[in-house]
């Protein structure tokens, strides 16, 4: 299949793009570089912004045909969106807007999220079944575009999936390519940093959570299980499968001790911590029920196991202290 993917130089959508290349598919990335990485892609890329419409839409006639298209491309800093909500809405959804107008009927897998959840009832994991009540502007700039893919394929102008990933985490095994943000705001490679004396320290936001330990409880999903599930979904719309939303976890959580002690164990050394007051908005805990997945699209995650996992990052950032730059 020929499959444009957009944020392809970001780190899920790299790692999605190259697992689909090593299957045989041609990719076509576009990408701002507002947040990826040029050297994360290797292959065919076009330096454009999708806020842009003539832009999408000059793309889009001399492009030729996809049989598909993954959207990653979009803003993703929780903090920030509450502060620069404007900027969110623009991002991440101007972008759905302009690819659905340039491309009509062409099958559409999303890069949604559990933030669209907002604050879980209970602490059962989540399915999708549950009403979307995002409770900051990120997740609702996500819940809106899913809805927008909804409304175009009720009026049968194209099929969908929405892929509401957890935490996304982890690295190509052998250290070769993994995630590079600026700044970095996700657990583990935050963790890995304090190690590495590249962060003075890593703070643990409330330790007084109605949890085990007391921490905040995430599922964390390898980013190669998440390459492999968009192309799972690309499939199920190429045979006709319906447009559906999915959970992409694993249905485990992991507490921010245990992944401490995991980045601990895989490192040898102490992961300098500090105590900080709860972040506002954070759930206590966000576990998958990724039963969905498995039913739709056959897929469930490989790479579950958290040390395994955690080693997978430690290899990428240990030869990668800079990221790409490096
Ligand atoms: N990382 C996670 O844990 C996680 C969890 C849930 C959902 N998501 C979603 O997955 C997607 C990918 O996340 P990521 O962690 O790989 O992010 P990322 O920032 O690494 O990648 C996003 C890419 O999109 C590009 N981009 C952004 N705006 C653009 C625009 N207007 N035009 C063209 N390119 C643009 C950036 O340059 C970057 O390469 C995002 O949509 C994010 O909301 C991520």
């Amino acid at each position: 299949m020929r499959i444009l993917v957009t944020g392809g130089c970001g780190y899920i959508g790299s790692t999605t793009a190259r697992h689909l290349r090593r299957q045989g598919h041609e990719v076509v990335v576009i990408d701002d570089l507002s947040e990826g990485h040029q050297a994360a892609w290797d292959g065919a890329m076009h330096q454009l912004d999708l806020r842009d419409a003539d832009a999408v839409q000059a793309f889009a006639l001399k492009a030729g045909e996809f049989g598909g298209l993954i959207h990653f491309a979009a803003r993703a800093y929780v903090g920030e969106s509450v502060e620069q909500p404007l900027r969110y809405w623009r991002a991440n959804l101007v972008p759905v807007l302009h690819l659905c107008e340039a491309f009509p009927g062409l099958p559409f897998v999303f890069s949604s999220t559990c933030a669209t959840y907002g604050e879980p009832p209970n602490e059962d994991p989540l399915h999708e079944q549950l009403p979307l009540r995002p409770v900051n502007p990120y997740g609702a700039t996500k819940a809106a575009a899913e809805r927008l893919l909804q409304d175009r394929a009720v009026a049968s102008q194209g099929s969908y999936v929405a892929l509401r990933y957890f935490n996304a985490a982890g690295a190509e095994p052998d250290g070769s390519h993994g995630e590079a943000h600026d700044p970095e705001n996700h657990l583990i490679p935050r963790a890995i940093q304090a190690v590495q004396g590249l962060l003075p320290g890593l703070t643990i936001f409330g330790n007084d959570w109605p949890t085990p330990d007391g921490t905040c409880v995430r599922d964390y999903i390898h980013v190669r299980d998440l390459a492999r599930a968009h192309e799972a979904a690309l499939v199920h719309l190429g045979q006709g499968g319906e447009s559906v939303a999915l959970n992409l976890g694993t249905g485990q959580g992991a507490s921010v001790k245990e992944v401490v002690q995991a980045v601990e164990a895989v490192s040898g050394q102490t992961v300098p911590c500090e105590d900080g007051p709860r972040r506002p908005g954070d759930p206590s805990y966000l576990v998958a029920n990724p039963r969905a997945a498995k039913e739709i699209l056959g897929w469930e995650a490989q790479e579950s196991d958290l040390l395994a996992l955690v080693q997978t990052a430690w290899n990428w950032h240990s030869q990668h202290p800079q990221g790409y730059r490096s």
